[in-house]
């Protein structure tokens, strides 16, 4: 099945529809979802659905980028998955490192910039070294903004962003009127990203499972049953021209 659609109104199907590449959206956020299950129905452990997973992301930042969009962000690894068996974790936080190992030179060629979204204060130093390094290297690119949330959980982030308003606020450099939504985003963890314009999720399930609550408000969703290994560039592109076709009014009414 290649996407889970709800019925459109308008009754537009987006697979009959050509991509319009005026309308793109220009940040695209991932809940890469999956790898667990893909593993299993081909009786292998755990981490093999994860290792092949590593291979997609490769992949989609080149569709991502050749489509033009600005802003890629992957959900690689929550504040909840450290309840995960020992191994799994280990292993999950070795792939940063891996894929980079592997693919940063042409990340570099490619014009990408690599970010992190997350708490790095408790990851292995490996990891973060892996991460820091590609971040140095791909400073000067300003191509596609390949993000990673890593350590990464959306109350955890507001958590963040509420204790230094509130200490803020204690110390006098701010008041409580001064408090808005523009002061909230400007104490995320990314505030310089835009927020998402879609979401996808893979894998067949529908909840947004801690991820960017705030920033994905008038975001559009789109949710494919595929496991995240199996997610290929036809699939995004499909999410994309789905995208197309939804109208954005951000509480409002539609113009013309
Ligand atoms: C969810 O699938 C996926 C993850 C928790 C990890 C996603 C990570 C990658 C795809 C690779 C990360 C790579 C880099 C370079 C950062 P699941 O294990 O929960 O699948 P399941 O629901 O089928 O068990």
């Amino acid at each position: 099945m290649l996407g889970r659609f709800f019925r459109r109104k308008d009754n537009q199907d987006s697979t009959e529809v050509p991509l319009d590449l005026t309308n793109i959206p220009s940040h695209i956020a991932i809940i890469m979802d999956g790898n667990g299950r893909w593993a299993k129905k081909r009786g292998l452990p755990r981490i093999a659905g994860h290792r092949e997973g590593t291979k997609v992301i490769k992949k989609i930042v080149k569709k991502a980028n050749e489509l033009g969009v600005s802003i890629l962000t992957l959900y690689a690894f929550s504040t909840e998955n450290w309840k995960r068996p020992k191994d799994e974790v280990d292993f999950l936080l070795k792939l940063p490192e891996s894929f980079l190992n592997t693919y940063l030179p042409e990340l570099i060629e490619e014009n990408v910039q690599v970010r992190i979204m997350g708490e790095k204060s408790n990851l292995p130093a490996h990891t973060v070294r892996a991460v820091d390094t590609a971040i140095e290297q791909t400073q000067h690119n300003d191509g596609l903004i390949l993000n990673f949330a890593l350590n990464y959980g959306s109350r955890y982030e507001l958590s963040k962003a509420i204790q230094q308003i509130a200490s803020d606020v204690k110390t006098g450099s701010l008041s409580i009127e001064d408090i808005n939504e523009d002061l909230v985003s400007a104490h995320l963890f990314r505030p310089e990203l835009k927020d998402p314009d879609l979401l996808i999720r893979t894998s067949g399930e529908i909840r947004l499972s801690n991820f960017m609550l705030w920033q994905l408000a008038y975001t559009e969703l789109w949710f494919t049953d595929t496991f995240w290994p199996d997610f290929s560039e036809d699939e995004l592109v499909q999410a994309v021209k789905d995208y197309q076709l939804r109208g954005r009014r951000f509480g409002g009414v539609q113009s013309g």
